[in-house]
């Protein structure tokens, strides 16, 4: 095509906008974002194409088009356009705290050279909205480009906001009118992420970005008055001079460091800005995972680092009470104790946690410790209470442990299918990706669940099985398809084993027998088999409502076997995806905090593996596997292990059945727990380690797609703490290890060479925001899609497991009368020691609860609010309830985050058979409703109780239709821009 008179040469599907952007021309687009694509609200890409009017963002390129981006008709058009957006904003940049070279109303003022507006701006008769803790929209501000709606719409998929277009002065509206505070926003932060101005800001960086932005208002508008004021004289050009030179002051102040965050396993990753300790904001912009996205808590969720409550001095317990130590003294006392006991009781008395709070590097240096300078492999990780039956299911029939593919791959499913998974609040972002597919190009999405969430909400089919039957149907199912030709043969008969032993054992899975025990109708049961069978493609996705269960790592194999009964692996749009909760447990598992595998799952009782780490560490390893977290436990309890060492790990609250567990700790000879805070754990401690959190140090984490991604240190250390891979190599040179690693770099250096799942996995490929996806061959070839050549077991094929019928321990009867599911919630992390530190969560969120459906809630005379005993056969808590149809009949949700209520008080001890992961979903409690009545634990401004207004998108057609809306560089009518 001809581009302003000269040639260029155009790609297939481009842009044009993009092809101007990619070469170079300097053409005004506002509202126009690559990840949002075009939203056509502001005009300012007014081009002329082959003599007519276009807006570049909205039109395709092909060859032969003649392109004109500087015509008198285009400049003109693009002029006025811009103008009509100065009508809506006011230029006050050197007093805004969005001044930092970002701004694109700023930066297309000036590359439009613009002097004087000739549309004045206009106030408009809104007041600015501060409700919501983490941001704040001020319509005066607001230019209308509509990208905010674009994002909560089509990105974020949260719905919430629209633009009065028919208003006689449009804004934002959020739930069509409502306050941000008593909306159904989620503080995800997408809107304010792509506002290309500072209508929205984050209010962390309000009065805080600039040098004058603090000053009190009446001298705000006294500068503002004054550069009003000399603006028809000396024009914009002189007045932006100024706020450039104040935004290039900014940078000697505010650093922007790329991280990657630390809540849960989506792996999005961004930059933080900060000034000195002050986080002005979180930005994201080109995470491979995210890109704009984020939820509420990688946005907003960071004060906890900054909280007056951080350790700054290692702990001594000393006559039942805890002092203040130096740190030579702690790690002085812990090197000698471990010392001393395991010379004493032997090396397999001692047992080491890592936390999936941390980064690869410190797994791998803790279970170094443990095997190398210990002699022990009681090693584990809370891998073991969420993750590790998932893992089984994929390591019996496929060979990896991990997810079949990427976001990208769940995205282009012609069917996506959740079970046990609250994804929209557990996994929020990843939960974006897979609303967008079904909301915009038709993906059909499945959803089994105790609880009706937002995705059993949006579902095409939601189903409700009775607790502990997912196994059942799943294999009746399965059964369904392979009597009734709807199984790939062709697929089972090249890439698969064990096809006849497998379809034994399905025997008693017949859909009577699943109807009757899930309680769902046969002809539920066949809708699943058939859309299944009709779906160009199925990703299933589970996390703990399948695995936190007696049968998890079967009820997990169930669900692969499905997929290779119907062909669901090896391409794009299929596969398998255990959702991993923590931020790193998958990395913490993969480099080697397991009771069986060193690195990359090799297994410690393979002698060619043992010799290759024990050339590498030059020492002798032990051979038999060790104990895991539960066994651990048990080994207290049994008077075998007497130390433990534990980082960044919360088990006195999140293992199950708290109560054993907290008797269990408290009977350790010597117990050292190392974290940010002083945890529910630290009280059982003799040693206490302050410990540094993500942003205070450097590594790499692995989120539940295997990316591996960098993390660099945004701020130092708080004085006091230390990095935990830093008090891990202490502690093992006091013990005689002599490690010399001065960065994490070099740690990983020695990971990859003794790993070859990781063996080309290195700091300088994974440099910004780079990633890479395991396995990595040495050469740097990762594979984001598992299982395109061929599955992971020597003769390449895949394997059907068979299993058998399972019941859910730990039954409902007549004493214990209610099932009590639990989990996660958007707002909180975990347990909480993180995210009750963030006020603003807490004002979303003070407290936890327990959901209680309304027949159950009628029956006993609760309402929300309403104090309730529970108790279960091993403990109880007193909690208030919530009334809410997300639960049905007899079963109730407590969420997992508090710890003066932990839900785990009344969990039990009983575990999957294969991995003892807990069966924290099977619990009986009875209910007493205590005589008090406090307020809805749930405040008003959760987003729960706002109401969405879903739409398209951003629906410019409206803006299109307004009498007053004309085309700009043209005198009348409205016939001008067409899409291409
Ligand atoms: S949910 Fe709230 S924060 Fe997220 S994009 Fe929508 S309005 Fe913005
Ligand atoms: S608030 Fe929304 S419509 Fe207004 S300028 Fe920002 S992104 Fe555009
Ligand atoms: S979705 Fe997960 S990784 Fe992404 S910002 Fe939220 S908590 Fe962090
Ligand atoms: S960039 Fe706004 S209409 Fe094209």
């Amino acid at each position: 095509m001809t581009l302003d008179g000269l040639s260029v040469e155009t790609k297939a599907d481009e842009r044009l906008i993009d092809l101007l952007l990619r070469t170079g021309s300097k053409v005004p687009h506002v509202c126009y974002h690559t990840q949002l694509g075009p939203i056509q609200t502001c005009d300012t890409c007014m081009v002329e194409v082959n003599g007519q009017l276009v807006r570049a963002c909205a039109t395709t390129v092909s060859g032969g088009m003649e392109v004109a981006t500087k015509s008198p008709r285009a400049d003109a058009a693009q002029r006025e356009a811009f103008d009509r957006i100065l009508g809506n904003h006011m230029l006050y940049c050197t007093v805004c705290d969005n001044n930092n070279g970002n701004c694109t109303v700023h930066n297309t003022t000036k590359m439009l050279a613009v002097e004087h507006q000739k549309i004045p701006f206009k106030t408009k008769p809104y007041e600015a909205d501060f409700t919501n803790p983490f941001y704040r929209y001020d319509p005066d501000q607001c230019i209308l480009c509509g990208r905010c709606v674009e994002a909560c719409q089509n990105v974020e998929v949260n719905e919430t906001l629209s633009i009065c277009w028919e208003n006689a002065h449009p804004r934002v509206l959020w739930d069509g009118g409502t306050t941000i505070g008593e909306s159904s926003c989620v503080s995800c932060g997408h809107c304010v992420t792509v506002c290309p101005c500072n209508a929205l800001m984050e209010t962390s960086m309000i009065r805080h970005a600039g040098f004058l932005t603090a000053l009190p208002k009446t001298a705000m508008d006294g500068m503002i008055d004054v550069i009003k004021g000399i603006e028809p004289d000396s024009g914009y050009g002189a007045i932006l001079k100024v706020s450039e030179a104040e935004s290039a002051m900014r940078e000697s102040r505010i650093r922007r460091t790329k991280t990657v965050c630390t809540y849960c396993g989506v792996g999005c990753s961004f930059d933080v800005w900060t000034k000195d300790r002050h986080i002005l904001k979180v930005e994201p912009s080109e995470g491979p995972t995210n890109g704009i996205s984020t939820c509420i808590k990688g946005k907003f969720g960071w004060d906890f680092v900054n909280s007056p409550d951080r350790l700054t001095t290692p702990l001594i317990r000393e006559g039942g009470k805890f002092r203040a130590a130096s740190w030579e003294e702690a790690l002085d006392l812990v090197a000698r104790r471990f010392a001393e006991i395991k010379k004493r009781t032997g090396p397999d008395s001692l047992a080491f946690i890592s936390s999936s709070k941390c980064t690869n590097e410190e797994s791998y240096l803790m279970q170094k410790l443990a095997r190398a300078v210990i002699g022990t492999n009681n090693m584990d990780n809370c891998s073991r209470y969420c993750q590790s039956p998932a893992t089984q299911g994929l390591f019996r029939t496929v060979g990896y442990g991990g997810d079949s593919g990427s976001i990208r791959d769940i995205e282009n499913a012609g069917l996506v299918i959740i079970i046990g998974s609250n994804t929209a609040e557990s996994h929020p972002v990843l939960a974006t990706r897979v609303k967008q597919a079904h909301k915009l190009r038709g993906q059909k999405l499945i959803v089994s669940d105790l609880r009706k969430h937002e995705m059993a909400e949006r579902a095409d089919l939601f189903v409700h099985p009775q607790p502990g039957t997912d196994l059942i149907w799943l294999s009746a199912v399965t059964r369904y398809l392979l009597e009734n030709g709807l199984a790939k043969t062709g697929f089972l008969n090249q890439w698969v084993n064990g096809l006849e032993d497998y379809q034994r054992s399905l025997e008693p899975f017949t859909m009577e027998f699943a109807a009757q025990t899930c309680g769902l109708s046969v002809e539920t049961l066949k809708q699943i088999a058939h859309m299944i069978a009709e779906a160009d493609g199925v990703c299933i996705l589970w996390a703990m409502g399948i695995t936190q269960h007696s049968m998890g790592s079967d009820a997990s194999t169930a669900i692969s076997n499905l997929l290779l009964v119907t062909g669901n692996y090896m391409r794009t749009g299929t596969g398998a995806y255990p959702l991993r909760g923590h931020n790193n447990v998958q990395g913490a598992s993969d480099h080697g905090a397991m009771p069986n595998f060193l690195t990359g799952y090799q297994s410690v009782d393979d002698p060619e593996v043992r010799s290759r780490f024990e050339n590498g560490w030059k020492v002798k390893l032990p051979s038999t596997k060790g104990l895991d977290n539960h066994e651990m436990i048990d080994a207290i309890h049994e008077g075998k292990l007497k130390a433990m060492y534990l980082f960044g790990e919360e088990i006195s609250l999140v293992d199950s059945n708290s109560n054993l567990v907290r008797d269990g700790l408290s009977k350790l000879e010597f117990f050292v727990a190392q974290d940010i805070f002083f945890s529910d754990t630290c009280q059982f401690a003799d040693v206490v380690l302050p410990a540094s959190p993500s942003l205070e140090k450097e590594g790499t984490f692995t989120s539940t797609e295997r990316r591996i991604q960098r993390l660099y240190q945004v701020l130092e250390p708080m004085e006091g703490s230390r990095p935990d891979w830093q008090i891990i190599q202490d502690i093992a040179n006091r013990l005689g290890a002599n490690w010399r690693y001065g960065h994490p770099s070099e740690i990983y250096r020695e990971i990859a060479s003794l790993t070859p799942l990781f063996a080309g996995v290195s700091y300088e490929r994974l440099e910004g925001y780079k990633s890479l996806q395991w396995p990595v061959a040495a050469d740097g070839t990762d594979e984001p899609l598992l299982y395109t050549k061929q599955f992971a077991f020597s003769d390449g094929k895949a394997r059907l497991f068979a299993i058998s019928v399972s019941k859910p321990t730990d039954p409902t009867d007549a004493e214990f009368d209610l099932h009590l599911n639990n989990g996660r919630l958007l707002e909180h992390f975990h347990e909480g020691n993180l995210t009750y530190r963030v006020e603003g969560i807490r004002e979303k969120v003070p407290d936890t609860f327990v959901e209680v459906s309304p027949e159950t809630a009628e029956e006993r005379g609760i309402q929300s609010g309403t104090w309730v005993q529970l108790i279960s056969r091993y403990g109880q808590v007193r909690v208030r309830a919530l009334v809410t149809d997300r639960v049905k009949g007899k079963e109730l949700y407590m969420p997992m985050n508090s710890s003066e209520s932990p839900v785990n008080r009344l969990t039990s001890s009983h575990t999957d058979r294969v991995t003892h992961t807990p069966a924290y979903k099977e619990t009986s409690v009875r209910m007493s409703v205590l005589p008090e009545n406090g307020e809805s634990p749930l405040p008003r401004v959760n987003s729960r109780f706002g109401h969405p207004t879903p739409q398209r998108g951003v629906e410019v057609e409206r803006k299109w239709k307004r009498p007053d809306y004309r085309i700009p560089g043209t005198e009348l009518g409205r016939t001008g821009p067409k899409s291409r």
